[in-house]
Parts: C-alpha cells; sequence; structure tokens
C-alpha cells in the first residue's frame, strides 16, 4: 500500500530521478538540513511493501510564509489585513518513471491535508505555489491555484478551494 511519509533516512534519496536537476539535488542534499533547521518539511510517497532503501516516488515540502495581502486579487485583499500568513508549497515533484499516473494529484491532496491541519492550529489563507514554467503553471491551475497578479509564475490556492477539494474527495 502507498502512503505519504515524512522524508526520513529510510527512503532512497539518491534513486529518485524526476527529470529536474534542481528538484532531485534539492531532495538529495537540502530536505532534510532543512527539516532539522526548521526551514521546511519534505513529505515522500513510498510503497510499503517495498524493502530499505525504499524508492521515493514523489515528493512535496511545505513551508510557512508570510505575504502582504495587496499582492493577491483585490476583492480577496479586501477582506484581510495588509500582513498575512500561508503555507508555501516550495517544492513538488513525481519520480519519471511514474509521472501521469495520478501520483502529482495524490500529493497536491495530501499537500491541501496537512495546509488544513496548519489551519486548524494556527490559521493560514492558503497554499502558495512558485510554478517553474509555463506547463508547471498550467498543471496547478488545473486545481483550482490562480497566478497572482503582480507575477502570473506565483500561484495562489485559497482556504474556501482547498475545503470544497477536500469535501469532494472525500
Ligand atoms: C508536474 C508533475 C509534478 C505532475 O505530476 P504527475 O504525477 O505526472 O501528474 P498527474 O498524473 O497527477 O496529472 C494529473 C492530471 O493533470 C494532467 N496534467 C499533467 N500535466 C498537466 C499540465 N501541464 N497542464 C494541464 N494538465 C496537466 C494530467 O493529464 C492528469 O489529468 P487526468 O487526471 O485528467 O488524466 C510531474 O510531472 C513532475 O514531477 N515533473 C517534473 C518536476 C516539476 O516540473 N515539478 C513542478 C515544480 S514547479
Amino acid at each position: 500500500m502507498r502512503k505519504i511519509e515524512l522524508l526520513a533516512k529510510i527512503h532512497d534519496r539518491e534513486g529518485f530521478d524526476c527529470g529536474s536537476e534542481l528538484l532531485n539535488l534539492f531532495l538529495k542534499q537540502t530536505a532534510r538540513q532543512h527539516a532539522d533547521r526548521g526551514i521546511s518539511r519534505t513529505f515522500v510517497l513510498v510503497d510499503e511493501e517495498n524493502a530499505t532503501p525504499q524508492p521515493i516516488l514523489g515528493f512535496f515540502s511545505l513551508n510557512l510564509c508570510q505575504i502582504k495581502s495587496e499582492v493577491l486579487a483585490p476583492e480577496e485583499a479586501r477582506r484581510l489585513p495588509r500582513d498575512v500568513s500561508g503555507v508555501r508549497l516550495g517544492r513538488l515533484a513525481v519520480a519519471k518513471s511514474c509521472q501521469c499516473q495520478g501520483i502529482g494529484k495524490t500529493l497536491l491532496v495530501a499537500a491541501m491535508e496537512k495546509f488544513v491541519e496548519i489551519y486548524n492550529t494556527a490559521g493560514g489563507i492558503g497554499l502558495f505555489v512558485d510554478a517553474k514554467d509555463q506547463y508547471a503553471k498550467r498543471y496547478y491551475e488545473q486545481f483550482g491555484f490562480v497566478p497572482l497578479p503582480a507575477n502570473e509564475f506565483e500561484l495562489f490556492l485559497p482556504l474556501s478551494t482547498i475545503q470544497e477539494a477536500l469535501t469532494s474527495s472525500s
């Protein structure tokens, strides 16, 4: 059975390849250091039946973020104080051999669930993500992420969209 786990030593970081060297390197060299220092947390999707080191099918990382509400669309910004907090989906990647099988979607739903855990404890207006190119931007948009007015490659998934998505997927 597949499950989402916090990145740990038993996971095969070296064997992971999503086709983007920057994302591969983040997983291999940076993700655990960032977790140790409280900068971000990385979660991996693994198949429980596999022996150790467990192959990583995909991963995402999350960190807390502060934003100025003025960067949001005016109808969102109007209802908010000047400084608000959210959660940033810092990285999302799926192993090349497993792409286009719905794993990216599984990871996004898991990231939304993690967001809700944070929201239930400390609030947060939604998830933010930086898309690395047009392809990634279109990928996020199909899940309801909306580009910020000043930078189309920074996208926002509001709390209300997350709640609706999780209700319809449960
Ligand atoms: C982008 C990435 C995470 C997507 O993961 P994936 O597991 O291959 O994608 P999924 O199988 O979950 O795709 C789900 C749906 O999105 C569709 N889709 C995929 N990419 C799309 C795109 N760019 N635009 C529109 N739709 C897209 C799929 O066809 C699928 O639709 P369906 O459910 O109707 O068949 C993965 O391809 C990847 O890791 N790429 C390299 C790293 C990267 O670019 N990461 C993004 C960082 S900004």
